[in-house]
């Protein structure tokens, strides 16, 4: 028996339900008796729900708080880089200098350009987006793999996590070189991970440099999307995996949760709103237009389901934004005048105030990402990018603990038990 319990009394039937201490975040009232005395909770989009214990990301969205194994996002984006962060995401500790050196082989070995994902990307549609092209491409993968997967084998498990971070990113520029028709490159595994991504997806030829800020930026940008807890495409994951599916199947799903322009395909749509505004002189119409209740408009890029506060991510990437537009030297760009003049105007008006809608990660990584001239539709792939390390964790942690199938319940408010009538007596 837990030592406290909260007491729900439903038609003078007690029921105690006991409650757990989590080591950071709100207490939880562990609702599993309820169905043995007849009750089901009701709670879409999952308000108050939480789905499952981790240890690997926790997220105070009053706080503006974003800790990855209780390191805050601001030192790891500061002293860490992002490959040392999918160490960390994985095994739960930053790595000494013999266990980096060791990790980064093994990611080393598995960064190839795999023909048969090559093979099957030259089949689809040259205009396919590219979150469809690389949600097919590790899709195939679950396909290529799947002989080799036990996913009740730690080693396994792990080589398919070091697998999948070392080909995402092959995936991404196998997508984008099919859509302008350019060959892929061979893969330089003694690049760093993000510059070697750059390359790969830009790069005229094998011996072309990479700018060391974009580089660098690539990285931040990878880092800051690795992982945020239970989100909508993580749950996904967790969900498809909690069924002892195909880990790259897994991810795969998670990446199609992804797309969507309420998640990770924000960062399209924020640029999308932004051409579509045009002109500085329409923000203003905008923002009314995302203020009338009667009207589904929002602005993309503002608001979050967790944080109504700052996003402690959004902080760091308005950061490298800047430091992005000044190498650039592209200030003055239309497109990005008008993202800093909407996010002054959202940030003092009434009606973002009081409902906390801040700018997200997103608002900015769509900015930065339009000002190192990379197309809007990779913007989301990019995003999977960063948070297949993060899918793949939680994925791990799932399986390699007791689970049980995700299977939720519903309210059912549909006709009651009616006879069948023939076609003919309607
Ligand atoms: N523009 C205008 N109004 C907004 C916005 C917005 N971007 N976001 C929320 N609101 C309003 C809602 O209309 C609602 O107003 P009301 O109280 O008058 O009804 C209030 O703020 C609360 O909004 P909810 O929908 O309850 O917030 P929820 O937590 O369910 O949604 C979400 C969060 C989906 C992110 C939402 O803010 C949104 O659609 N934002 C735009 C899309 C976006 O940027 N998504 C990226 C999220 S970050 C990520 O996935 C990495």
């Amino acid at each position: 028996m837990a030592e406290r319990t909260a007491k729900l009394s439903v038609d003078g039937n007690e029921i105690d339900l006991p409650v757990l201490s989590p080591s950071e975040g709100y207490d939880a009232i562990d609702i599993g008796v309820l169905i043995k005395e007849g009750y089901v909770t009701y709670d879409p989009g999952f308000m108050s729900t939480a789905s499952c214990e981790s240890t690997i990301t926790y997220i105070d969205g009053d706080e503006g708080i974003l800790l990855h194994r209780g390191y805050p996002i601001e030192q790891l984006a500061e002293q860490s880089n992002y490959l040392e962060l999918t160490y960390l995401l994985l095994y739960g500790k930053l790595p000494d200098q013999t266990e980096f050196e060791e990790y980064k082989s093994r990611i080393r070995q598995e960064t190839f350009v795999d023909e048969r994902l090559v093979a099957l990307c030259s089949s689809l549609p040259r205009d396919a987006h590219p979150m469809g092209v690389v949600c097919s491409l590790v899709g195939a993968m679950s396909a290529i793999y799947h002989n080799e997967v036990d996913i009740t084998d730690a080693v396994c498990r792990d080589q398919v996590s070091i697998r999948l971070i070392a080909q995402i990113p092959i995936c991404a520029a196998i997508a984008y070189r099919h859509s302008i028709g350019k060959p892929m490159l061979p893969a330089n595994p003694d690049l760093d991970y993000a510059e070697h991504f750059l390359h790969l997806m830009f790069s005229e030829a094998e011996d072309s440099p990479v700018n060391p800020v974009l580089a660098k930026a690539m990285d931040r940008i990878f880092l800051l999307h690795a992982d945020h807890e239970q989100n909508a495409s993580t749950s996904t994951v967790r969900l498809a995996g909690s069924t002892d599916a195909n880990p790259y199947a897994s991810i795969a799903a998670g990446i199609a949760a992804l797309w969507g322009p309420s998640h990770g395909g924000a960062n399209e749509a924020v640029l999308a709103m932004l051409n579509d505004i045009g002109s500085l002189d329409k923000i203003g119409g905008y923002v009314a237009k995302a203020k009338n209740p009667d009207d589904p408009f929002r602005i993309m890029g503002f608001g979050h389901r967790v944080y109504k506060n700052y996003d402690p991510r959004a902080t760091v990437m308005q950061q490298t934004c800047d430091e992005v537009l000044n190498e650039l030297g592209i200030e003055s760009d239309p497109i990005l005048q008008m993202a800093r003049a909407l996010e002054k105007i959202a940030l003092e008006d009434e009606y973002f105030v009081e409902r906390r809608l801040y700018p997200n990660v997103d608002f900015y990584s769509g900015i930065i990402l339009k000002a190192m001239g990379i197309p809007v539709e990779l913007f989301t792939v990019i995003f999977v990018t960063g948070r297949t390390s993060g899918w793949i964790a939680q994925w791990c942690e799932l399986v390699s603990e007791a689970y049980k199938i995700g299977r939720p319940r519903q309210m059912y408010t549909g006709s009651c038990n009616r006879d069948y009538v023939p076609i003919e007596a309607r």
